[in-house]
């Protein structure tokens, strides 16, 4: 059984700003990382970022409840005034529909597959949610480009990090898997999850070939001529802004009644 679902309720309180708005949306603090990427690209762009923390983790969740969260999310950045989504989850990449007629929603998927370049003698083990693997999106898309990939689920990566386990715990615990997971012949690997390229070190570390991931992605976005401001969706937290303050390092400031 799953757990209870939140959908979007937020008010719309601030006034709609002229500059162009880029929304932004994880489970929670996972797709920051591709957030601090996309302010160095855009840097006179506004940039919002959902980060649903009342429905993580999303990879347990079916792809009914992951449509029903991202049609709220989407009100939620129409109603901004946003002009593009960037689904900075890989989950919820593998289960909406990324067609609307008034805002340009952006697939991370298709662009971390496109961006391999390694020999196709070997395979690419895929390491994401539950739901991304059970979906086929990265095999599929990989198998298209001529590689046979092996897809392993990671059943708590993500809520470990959202949770600040030590490094050293989430070490034990991922080597448990990399030693259980019969992968031979692997030629590169994909993090298909916004949450993992913060423990990118230690997949290197133990397979030795390169390591592929969304972060730093290309959307085409025109940037606009003012200065960017961020703001985060967010509930304030002590753990958030220790892992703000150490990841990302941008200003930034909060949205709406869940930014007291
Ligand atoms: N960071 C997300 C992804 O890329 C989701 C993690 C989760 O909530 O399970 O898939």
């Amino acid at each position: 059984m799953h757990q209870s679902m939140a959908l979007s309720t937020a008010t719309v309180i601030c006034a709609i700003s002229e500059n162009d708005m880029i929304g932004i949306c994880d489970s929670g603090v996972g797709g920051l990382t591709l957030l601090k990427d996309l302010h160095k690209r855009y840097p006179h762009t506004d940039i919002i970022y959902y980060g649903d923390e009342a429905n993580m983790p999303y990879g347990d969740r079916s792809k009914e409840e992951l449509k029903a969260i991202f049609a709220g999310i989407k009100a939620y950045f129409k109603a901004r005034g946003c002009q593009d989504i960037v689904v900075a989850c890989n989950t919820l990449c593998s289960a909406i529909d990324f067609n609307d007629d008034e805002i340009v929603i952006h697939d991370i998927i298709g662009k971390t597959i496109a961006r391999l370049n390694v020999p196709k003698d070997k395979k690419v083990l895929v390491f994401a949610t539950p739901f991304t693997i059970k979906s086929g999106r990265y095999q599929k898309g990989l198998e298209k480009r001529g590689y046979q990939s092996i897809g392993v689920a990671l059943k708590s990566l993500a809520k470990d990090i959202e949770e600040g386990l030590p490094k050293q715990v989430v070490k034990a615990k991922l080597y448990q898997v990399f030693e259980m997971t019969d992968a031979k012949d692997i030629g590169a690997i994909i993090l298909g999850c916004t949450h993992y390229p913060i423990y990118k070190d230690l997949f290197y570390e133990y397979y030795n070939v390169p390591v592929f991931d969304s972060l730093g992605l290309d959307f085409g976005i025109e940037d606009s001529d003012e200065k960017g401001e961020i703001s985060l969706h967010m509930e304030r937290s002590d753990k958030l802004e220790r892992f703000l303050k150490r990841y990302i390092g941008v200003d930034y400031r909060y949205e709406d009644h869940l930014g007291k």
